[in-house]
């Protein structure tokens, strides 16, 4: 899959590999809306908007919350109508049942969102990072 000039979404962005993510994202001239809980809290990611010329935004989200994933998506839709988005046969790593089962269940999301989204344009994916340690 080509990624440059896209406009992408990552949830979760503040830190780990989302963070990351967006570095690399930005390298290639592509265009992020980022996701914290925190946005104000955020350091590394705001100080990644700053130098980012307007092609990194920083938004509100969390995804246990219904209430914030509504106002998210419709924050995201004016923001970039056009969305290039983008453990579970292992159980020596990752931390536990719910934490495996909750692999499955962003698969079915990422499905459903496929199949919604696909009128659109939008093509969504998942990606394995591998084992991956952010600073301590
Ligand atoms: N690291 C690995 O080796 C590895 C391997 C395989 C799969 N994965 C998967 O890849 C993903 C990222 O891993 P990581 O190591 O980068 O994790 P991480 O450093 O713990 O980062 C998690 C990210 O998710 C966000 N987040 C947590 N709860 C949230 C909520 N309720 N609403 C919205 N955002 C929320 C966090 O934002 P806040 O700071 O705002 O909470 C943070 O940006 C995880 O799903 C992990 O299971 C990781």
């Amino acid at each position: 899959m080509r990624l440059e000039s896209l406009n992408a979404v990552v949830t979760g962005g503040n830190r780990g590999i989302g963070l990351e993510l967006f570095r690399q994202l930005l390298a290639k001239g592509n265009t992020v809306v980022a996701t914290a809980q925190h946005p104000a809290q955020a350091d590394d990611l705001q100080a990644l908007a700053a130098g980012a010329g307007g092609r990194l935004h920083v938004t509100q989200l969390d995804v246990s919350n219904p209430a914030s994933v509504e106002r998210w998506a419709a924050g995201v839709k004016a923001l970039a109508p056009h969305v290039d988005m983008g453990s579970v046969d292992d159980n020596g790593s990752g931390p536990d049942y719910a934490y495996r089962a909750s692999k499955a269940a962003l698969n079915i999301v990422n499905k459903s969102l496929s199949i919604d989204l696909a009128d659109e344009g939008i093509t969504c994916v998942l990606l394995h990072p591998e084992a991956t340690y952010g600073p301590t």
